[in-house]
């Protein structure tokens, strides 16, 4: 059955539930079935048919949502110990002019390495002098300031009495926000569970006047390090390096992956490229062992030292902090993922007609429902497969518990059309994502076919 058929069906029942209930007058809000950006519900919706303290989402499920939401933009879960005190990766932002080292980050150096600004942090007369052009962009004093209002996505400052940067922590939005460049190209509104495609995550760890630490760890030279981090680029980050070691792929390529969104994971099975586990076992993980957050994490798979060297040793499946500072956020900030939707695309942005011929292709002649199953776009149930099965190598299957890829779920494809696609972006567009499956599933697709399908996924 075609989605879209589905959710007109699905629209046509929660009118008639609102209508049953003396609902009527739509004011354009959901009627329970889906959660308004803005977290609330009208009083109409909420009760249709539901006894009074039977309100969906609950006072609680509200809190809880509001809850995860600070903790994902917000929390940095104690990891400016690593990020500052560490790496000193503060030092380097503020510049030797204000106490730190090297040139500092200027907001245009922040902008340029995919930084984003969240322009509801800036405070009127500040955001009519930016129009205005008066506040000046080259000097690492104006970040300083902007961390200081706590403008700058997934960038926490903690600054000392005299107002200069004591530490700097980092959160999920760093990579898993951007914004909607409605101020100026990277300052806008912010969009939660959108993959920051424009952020060099190694360029930035890079600015890090002391690597040791991470050098010690992988039981490197810090020139190393610092190569692998280069290789990156935009748009991608390496959550497998600390714990196999492996700065590059055998054929020399970097060995980093795209960041993914982390909107419309609810329904979805397993997670991330190649599927470490739920949501919550990933947010666990990269609380503590990607962000070195201070919690609480378990995961024996790591002991195998032939699979993950570096982990095994640092016994990273192990972890623990007194006090936890992530484990009692857990389950707002799951709640919080979950609501995330995947937003529409824009309209205009695809050919509607052979994008319905598309959604026919996709479950027929094509056969990519076989895997990407409506509406969910991956298998519900155990959604891996092996690289054989999917015609692709498996280097990055194999840095994984179960060697396998995870059927990507694919709705709001438009909102990361830079990097490429695929786990490490290896197609540059859709179209070549479409012919790669053409020639090894020898499914014979002609090009307007083809131009089809492209336009179904752009629909998605
Ligand atoms: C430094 C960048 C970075 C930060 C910070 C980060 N992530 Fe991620 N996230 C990634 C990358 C890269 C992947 C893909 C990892 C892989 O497949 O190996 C990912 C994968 C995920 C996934 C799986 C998405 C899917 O399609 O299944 C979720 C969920 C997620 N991250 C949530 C979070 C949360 C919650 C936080 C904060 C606690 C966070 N991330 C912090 C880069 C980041
Ligand atoms: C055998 C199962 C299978 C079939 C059939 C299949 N896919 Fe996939 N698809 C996958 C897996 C697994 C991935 C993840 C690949 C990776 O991580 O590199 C994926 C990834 C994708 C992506 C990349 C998503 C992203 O975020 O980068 C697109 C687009 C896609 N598939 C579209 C299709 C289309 C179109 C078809 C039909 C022509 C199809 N798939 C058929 C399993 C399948």
């Amino acid at each position: 059955m075609s989605h879209r058929w589905e959710s007109r069906l699905i629209a046509t029942l929660a009118v008639l539930v609102a209508g049953a209930t003396g609902c009527s007058g739509s004011n354009g809000k959901s009627y329970g079935l889906e959660m308004p950006s803005d977290g609330g519900l009208d009083a109409c919706s909420a009760t249709a048919g539901m006894p009074d303290e039977g309100n969906l989402p609950s006072k609680e499920t509200r809190a809880s949502l509001e809850a995860g939401q600070k903790t994902f933009r917000f929390d940095t879960f104690g990891d400016e110990a690593f990020w500052g005190d560490t790496l000193k990766l503060h030092r380097a932002i503020e510049g030797e002019a204000h106490g730190g080292v090297g040139p500092g980050v200027s907001p245009k150096t922040a902008l340029s390495v995919g930084l984003k600004v969240d322009v509801d942090a800036i405070p009127g007369e500040v955001a009519r002098d930016l129009k205005a052009g008066l506040v000046n962009l080259e000097d690492p004093a104006t970040t300083l300031a902007l961390l200081q209002l706590n403008a700058v996505v997934g960038v926490t400052g903690f600054f000392n009495d005299d107002k200069t940067l004591k530490s700097v922590g980092i959160q999920c939005a760093l990579c898993h926000s951007t914004v909607d460049d409605s101020f100026a190209p990277g300052i806008g509104k912010r969009l939660d569970g959108w993959a920051n495609r424009d952020l060099n995550v190694g360029a930035i760890i890079g600015l890090a006047p002391d690597l040791s630490a991470v050098a010690t760890l992988l039981q490197i030279d810090e020139a190393t390090v610092r190569k692998v981090l280069a290789s990156w680029g935009p748009g991608k980050f390496d959550a497998e390096l600390i714990l196999d070691g492996k700065g590059m792929r055998p054929d020399g390529k970097p060995a980093a992956t795209l960041i993914p969104p982390a909107f419309g994971l609810v329904g979805v099975n397993l997670h991330t490229w190649t599927g470490w586990g739920s949501v919550p076992h990933w947010n666990a993980f990269v609380a503590n062992l990607e962000m070195m957050g201070k919690g609480t994490f378990f995961d024996p798979r790591l002991d195998d030292a032939s699979k993950f060297p570096v982990a095994a040793r640092a016994r990273l499946g192990h972890v623990q902090n007194d006090p936890d500072l992530v484990t009692p956020k857990l389950p707002d900030l799951h709640l919080y993922q979950l609501s995330l939707a995947s937003p529409p695309p824009p309209a205009g942005s695809f050919d509607a007609e052979a994008a319905e011929r598309g959604d026919e292709l996709f479950e027929g002649k094509a056969r990519c429902a076989r895997c990407h199953v409506e509406p969910l776009f991956t298998e519900p149930g155990w959604n891996l497969h092996s690289a054989a099965d999917i015609g692709i190598d498996d280097f990055q299957a194999m840095r994984s518990p179960d060697g396998k890829y995870r059927t990507a779920p694919l709705r709001g494809l438009h909102t990361h059309m830079k990097g490429g696609f695929f786990h490490d972006g290896r197609f540059a567009t859709l179209l070549d994502v479409v012919n790669h499956y053409d020639q090894f599933f020898m499914l014979g697709l002609t090009d307007a076919e083809k131009n089809d399908v492209v336009e179904y996924l752009k629909s998605l």
